[in-house]
């Protein structure tokens, strides 16, 4: 069998930790520093040339810009010193809700990343409940994403008078999965995002909610604004209490302090971002997706 090592950026370590054990496999944690105008260095702080192969992890959040260029550096170090295989774990890929041109002149952002990590010589790329998964289909490199829905399944498993609700027919897809553990009853919410301004409006809709727990299910909390919008209408329509669920929180200016003041009662995410709210911890479904890789 090909001899893999783990090897993680500082601030995904503990990922890299457990995938390592799990797998019985040495992680070292590479070295990193911002040059005085801003440039990366990494540096791997272990002799490559007697591993086959790679397990990068990197937290690609906050800082996405820097942190993309540093898995680059270390993807194309790794190669260049004879790793043949390197499987990137990226838990929250960045650029992903970018997988289309939405307007006219507009790059296909999620594309050109997956593009530029593949021709430096990543031989898959493993993220968490990416956006569209769909989207992966404009890759040229193996895309693996793991679905952490049994996980949130797990967690509501017990809670009477469930309802499940996707702010969006593009989450949809997700409650349906949540539900399917569960055998609750879901809804949606039909949004709409200026693609200007970035400004959330919601068609109003009769849904059964009236003293219902209603647990919002979406893949990023980003400003708020999606699930403070879909809250408003789920307390006009009687819920008694509105919860968020989702992989990536971002949690940008406040967000979690805007959506409690709104009336949600609690964010629930999961640890591909850390955050206060990360209680779900994805890991070891990591560790099984990268097992079927290298084995
Ligand atoms: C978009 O379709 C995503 O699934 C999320 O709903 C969105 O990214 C959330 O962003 P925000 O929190 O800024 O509304």
């Amino acid at each position: 069998m090909a001899k893999y090592l783990v090897a993680s950026f500082p601030w995904s370590s503990d990922v890299g930790n457990d995938i390592a054990n799990a797998l019985g496999l040495t992680h070292v944690v590479l070295e990193t520093k911002q040059f005085p105008d801003g440039e990366s260095y990494i540096r791997y702080p272990i002799d490559l040339s007697t591993y086959d192969g790679l397990i990068l992890i990197q937290r690609a959040y906050p800082e996405q810009n820097t942190r993309l260029i540093q898995v680059m550096l270390a993807i194309h170090a790794a190669r260049d010193l004879g790793v043949k295989r390197i499987h990137v774990v990226l838990p929250y890929l960045p650029y992903s809700r970018q997988d289309r041109r939405f307007r006219d002149g507009e790059p296909v952002s999620l594309q050109i990343m997956l593009s530029l990590l593949s021709s430096l010589g990543a031989s898959s790329i493993i993220t968490v409940d990416v956006h569209k998964p769909e989207a992966f289909r404009i890759a040229n490199t193996q895309c693996v994403n793991v679905e952490p829905f049994e996980l949130y399944a797990n967690r509501l498993r017990g809670v009477e008078k469930l309802v499940l609700l996707s702010p969006d027919i593009g989450s949809l897809w997700r409650v349906r999965k949540v539900s399917e553990y569960l055998g609750a009853s879901f809804s949606y919410l039909e949004k709409f995002r200026d693609r200007v301004t970035g400004e959330i409006t919601m068609k109003p809709k009769e849904l059964d909610v009236a003293g219902k727990e209603v647990f919002i299910i979406d893949d990023i909390i980003a400003t708020g604004g999606t699930i403070m919008e879909a809250t408003k209408i789920l307390k006009a329509l009687g819920a008694v209490r509105v919860h968020a669920i989702a992989t990536h929180c971002l949690l940008l200016n406040m967000a979690d302090s805007k959506m409690f003041e709104v009336g949600v009662s609690s964010i629930t995410c999961s640890n591909t971002i850390p955050t206060k709210y990360s209680v779900i911890n994805i890991n070891q479904l990591l560790t099984n997706a990268i097992k079927g890789l290298i084995t």
